[in-house]
């Protein structure tokens, strides 16, 4: 949401900061601009993508070794060349970027408009470098005094860099809520919404924390406080990310790369940390509060999005497998809705950003409450990694593609290990079973190996098929009905097809009014349990003209019988199929966005890691 990146030190900043939009740009693409330092402040900026403010600028000298560049997600104020950041403050002396949402924006703008400001844009982010210059001339104080002084005054969440004419060569970047991190070079620094824009020049980082300010010189000084103004060390950690793990490697899009590298990042998030042959479940994370989890009144889930749908596999396996109660929310819901809470409760976050606004505030509402908190998160060192008194990652890489793919797989093969672990714990499985279940967890990543080679192309010939539908039903019982959900708002957040999925019995309560010839309706019919329910729910379908896509297990003929398009995918465990049935979902999607001719990495109105509420 919003991506921040600023350079001082000797180099030139624009190439800098452009290939850092650019690494940036899943996180919001509205708009570009940059603001670069030579004897003044010039700002360029524009409409729409990274490549849009290249071409604007195209042979204009952009000289400057010092300078900040933002790529945006609009909250307040259209997407267009003049909401775009960088905002100058009233005399152009100052430049800021922003990502986040200055809450009481209003009241400040009203009460500098009274003092003679005059505004020139919508946005919430120009009423704050206004009040940062108002203090500044008020009191003669220096730009990180000001800026400080200023975030006291202001509501919301931010992360902010400023810069001043009068003051070159220093930048001020401080957080609250939104993330921000510094990469220190040599006499020089970088600074970033996340480490993807800083892993090329430098491993050495220091992730602000909550309310830090810190000033960053071209002489190679870091000085660090606390918005209160209390002095901090910084705290720098060596990055573990690699350059290959933020390209495309061949692939035209994230998305499908991401796809494709599920069998490594599963075996990735088991690794070390289970052992068939022995027959155990480790998680590092875990170990300490076992006891306490498995005693727990309640494990409650919070989580958005795809983490959510990942939730409620979780319920389903940690119900039926460790007969623990679970119950899966809503962060955005559960943060407001003043839930009963006790220091026997375990609220669990799961998010692969780690940076979730609203789960990040349901975590902090369950400390408050005394409930123990736990995050399954994939950004090392994000927020939510940072504030959960225990955690797991689950070692998927950074997720470029806004749409969630491998952090789904990897967030259902932890949440898979946790509750195997506590059942297992419980006495609940015998050891035999135990090794032979976990023999068979070994070998998913091979058969989702087998299922990518064996579905992608029926996947495109399907699409084809599909494309032109302006709706579309999923339909998934048990353990996937998840799956449904997860395929649904895979569909629509890439191809823009209104999608909905449900659990397969609850389509005669009224979803099945709308089946005709016209809809596409995608059954996951994999359960064993409910299996003869599930032909009877695509005998429904069928009754009615529905278009059946029947994703099944290799040599079923039943459904084969009635489907338009059947894909088989290896046999496994019922408690395994998650991670298998989720993959043809996941490239149906993808074939049917590219036929459609939608960005598939960038789609539009989306943006990874949803910083504000
Ligand atoms: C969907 C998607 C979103 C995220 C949601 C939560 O493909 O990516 O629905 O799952 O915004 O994000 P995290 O997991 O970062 O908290």
């Amino acid at each position: 949401m919003c991506g921040i990146v600023a350079y001082v030190g000797p180099k030139e900043a624009y190439p800098i900061l452009v290939k850092g939009l650019k690494r940036l740009e899943y996180r919001g693409y509205d708009s570009a601009g940059i603001a670069l330092y030579n004897e003044g402040i010039n700002i360029y900026k524009k409409k729409g993508k990274v490549a849009n403010l290249e071409e604007f600028i195209g042979d204009q000298s952009v000289v400057g070794q010092i300078g900040i560049g933002h790529t945006r997600w609009a909250t307040h104020g259209k997407p267009d060349d003049t909401n775009a950041h960088p905002h100058y403050s009233g005399n152009g002396d100052l430049a800021i970027i922003h990502n986040g949402i200055i809450e009481n924006y209003a009241p400040l703008k009203e009460a500098l408009i009274n003092e003679g400001h005059t505004f020139h844009t919508e946005t919430d982010t120009e009423v704050l470098i206004h009040l940062i210059e108002e203090l500044q001339k008020r009191d003669n104080l220096s730009i990180e005094e000001a800026t400080r002084i200023a975030l006291t005054k202001v509501i919301g969440a931010f992360a902010i860099v400023v810069m001043d004419k009068k003051d070159p060569g220093k930048l001020v970047a401080a957080r609250k809520a939104s993330p921000l991190v510094i990469g220190i070079g040599d006499n020089e620094f970088y600074i970033a919404s996340d480490a993807t824009p800083i892993v090329e020049h430098t491993n050495q980082v220091v992730y602000l924390k909550n309310e830090e300010i810190a000033v960053l010189t071209d002489k190679g000084e870091f000085s660090l406080k606390t918005i209160a103004n209390i002095d901090q060390t910084p705290f720098v950690q060596e990055l573990d990310l690699k350059i290959e793990e933020l390209e495309k490697g061949g692939y035209d899009y994230f998305m499908l790369k991401e796809i494709h590298e599920q069998p490594k990042t599963i075996a990735d998030g088991m690794r070390g940390r289970l052992s068939a042959e022995e027959g155990w479940i480790r998680l590092g994370g875990i170990h300490e509060y076992e006891n306490k989890i498995i005693n727990a009144n309640r494990l409650i889930f919070v989580a958005c999005g795809t983490s959510w749908h990942s939730g409620m596999i979780a319920e389903y396996l940690i119900e039926e497998l460790a007969r623990i109660n679970v119950e899966v929310e809503y962060a955005s819901e559960f943060r407001y809705r003043n839930p009963i809470l006790s220091e026997n409760d375990v609220v669990i976050a799961i998010s692969q950003s780690g940076e979730t606004a609203d789960t990040l505030a349901a975590l902090e509402m369950a400390k408050e409450k005394g409930a123990l908190t736990y995050g399954v998160v994939n950004v090392v060192g994000s927020s939510i990694a940072r504030i959960t008194d225990a955690g797991s990652y689950i070692h998927a890489g950074p997720e470029i593609g806004v749409a969630s793919t491998k952090a789904f797989t990897g967030q259902v093969t932890l949440l898979t290990m946790m509750a195997l672990s506590l059942a297992h714990k419980k006495g609940m499985i015998p050891k035999s079973e135990f090794s032979r279940i976990l023999a068979e967890f070994e070998n998913i990543p091979a058969k989702i190996e087998q299922l990518l080679q064996s579905c992608d192309s029926q996947c495109q010939k399907i699409a084809e098929q599909i494309a032109d539908a302006n709706n579309a039903l999923y339909l998934g019982r048990g353990i996937n009905f998840p799956v449904a959900l997860e395929g649904a708002l895979k569909l629509k957040e890439i191809s823009y097809i209104h999608a909905e999925g449900y659990p397969a019995a609850e389509m005669k309560h009224g979803p099945i009014a709308l089946i005709d010839e016209n809809m596409p309706v995608i059954v996951t019919a994999t359960n064993m349990g409910s299996y003869e329910k599930i032909v009877s729910n695509v005998q429904e379908v069928k009754a009615r003209k529905g278009k059946v896509i029947a994703i099944v297990f290799e040599g079923e003929q039943e459904i084969k019988k009635m489907a338009d398009y059947t894909i088989e995918i290896p046999k496994t465990e019922d408690m395994f199929t998650p991670l298998l049935t989720v993959i043809p979902l996941q490239l149906l999607s993808y074939y049917i966005a590219l036929i459609r001719g939608c960005n598939v990495d960038q789609p539009r109105n989306l943006a990874k890691s949803v910083t504000v509420e």
